[in-house]
């Protein structure tokens, strides 16, 4: 019998990355085929995203056009998975009644039963948070990602509850894997030729394997990690202001193989904020923190989140938010909105009551400034040399390659005898507020 087909689609973060390549292999043992064509596939996927309204909105119609897949042929089955899933559970029966099953972020395990129940033609729902579900043993299938580059989830779920965050109902209580098991999973990315990893987890700070008494924390992990794997180059996402510390940084510093980017989410400018927020830091708790990599790490990049319009936000709160942008002078941000999820704090117990043309304006002069920054810190790059690990190839000429910089900075440059996926000695020539222009050394 030939084996039935399916195809994954992804949004959201990067552990939902990781966790589609979880799915993708409990799938491939279990008797299916990956493809990577929408119209050629038995079972449609979609992973999703909860973090904000617009990118469920996003989800409920791609689900559309999945069903127009289904009404040309009845036996395809669809399912959702993740924060989506997770967040609105059974009623997503009701909205879209053509899905199959609903899975949450702990359930991946499950699919293989799941999916027997559907074959029966019978709906599947399985949305448990699980307290010790890590995925211990799954060493997942790189069908996702690129060639060169692998997430590694070292921590899932979180504990912070930030008001506005709807992540701890969607991803449950926070844990950590054995790091023997995140060790493994790395050798096995090493030997297929990989260049680059990538540790992820909500909080990678938390990180706390207990066995026999010893413990091992993130400083200690990202330690055993880069002197394992010399050649490797490694990243690290997310780290969490308030457990942020200077011990990770030595560590950075003691390996030149930890890639010199730090992606440290701020949110907002103003203790009023941050306080509203249930952040547990200050603004000047978070530029100290800042004071101390620039301190150890001079040539270290440093991007951070920023949302606009959170409750009661005045001009001033936001004209802080500008300010630390500027004292910090970020290399990148990632921005966004404000938008209310409920069952949070925030819902439960603030106003959303930034009107949204203010947050849309608030949010533009953020985006204004952030370009600024950008291109003053391309500009300092100009007549400096990077070891840059070649991604691919530039999407305006064929003749040019594009990799990324220890610093997490894309640059361009002509291919000559460069190759895919090496790492290339490249001298930054020109900048825009996006990409830096170079040639080989
Ligand atoms: N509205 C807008 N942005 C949000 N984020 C998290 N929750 C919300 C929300 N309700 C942002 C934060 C976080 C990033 C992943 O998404 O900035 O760091
Ligand atoms: Fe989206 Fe957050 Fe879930 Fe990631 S953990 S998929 S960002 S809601």
């Amino acid at each position: 019998m030939p084996k039935k087909k399916v195809y994954i689609e992804t949004y959201g973060c990067q552990m939902n990355v990781a966790d589609s390549e979880v799915m993708a292999t409990i799938l491939t043992e279990n008797g299916y085929v990956l493809s990577n064509q929408i119209d050629d596939a038995d079972l449609l996927l979609i992973n999703t995203c909860a973090i904000r309204d617009h990118a469920e909105q996003r989800v409920l119609g791609r689900l559309d056009l999945f069903n127009s897949y289904k009404k040309k042929n009845k036996q395809i089955k669809i399912g959702i998975t993740g924060c989506m899933a997770e967040r609105l559970k059974d009623s997503l029966f009701e909205k879209k009644p053509f899905i199959d099953f609903i899975a949450g972020p702990d359930a991946y395990r499950n699919l293989p039963d799941i999916l027997n129940t559907v074959e029966t033609r019978q709906r599947e729902i399985d949305t448990l948070l699980r307290k010790e579900e890590t995925y211990e043993g799954i060493i997942p299938t790189r069908y996702n990602s690129n060639r060169f580059s692998a997430f590694i989830s070292i921590t899932r779920g979180c504990d912070n509850m930030c008001a506005y965050c709807i992540v701890p109902f969607t991803r449950g209580r926070e844990r950590s894997r054995n790091p023997k098991d995140i060790l493994n999973e790395i050798e096995t990315v090493a030997n297929d030729n990989f260049k680059e990893v990538t540790l992820i987890g909500q909080n990678v700070d938390k990180y706390r394997f207990e066995n026999n008494g010893t413990i091992t924390g993130f400083p200690q992990l990202l330690d055993m990690v880069a002197e394992k794997f010399p050649h490797l180059r490694i990243r690290f996402s997310t780290s969490y202001p308030q457990d942020f510390t200077e011990e990770v940084v030595l560590v950075m510093k003691k390996h030149k193989n930890i890639c010199r980017y730090i992606h440290l989410p701020v949110q907002s400018g103003s203790n009023k904020i941050l306080d509203l927020m249930k952040r547990g830091y200050t603004r000047e708790w978070y530029l100290d923190r800042i004071a101390m990599i620039r301190k150890h790490l001079p040539d270290c990049a440093i991007s951070t989140d920023i949302i606009s319009g959170f409750c009661d936000e005045t001009e001033t709160d936001h004209q802080d938010t500008l300010d630390l942008m500027r004292q910090v002078r970020y290399d990148y941000a990632f921005m966004f909105k404000y938008s209310e999820r409920p069952g949070t704090f925030a819902a439960k117990h603030l106003k959303d009551n930034v009107p949204d043309n203010v947050k849309s304006r608030r949010l533009n002069e953020i985006i204004e400034l952030q370009k600024q920054l950008s291109l003053e810190s391309n500009k300092c790059d100009v007549g400096k040399s990077f070891k840059v690990l070649i991604e691919g190839i530039s999407k305006k000429s064929d003749a040019y390659f594009f990799g990324r910089t220890s610093q997490n900075k894309i640059v361009v440059f002509p291919k000559e005898n460069a190759h895919l996926y090496d790492i290339a000695e490249v001298v930054v020539t020109d900048y825009t507020s996006a990409t830096l222009l170079g040639k080989l050394v």
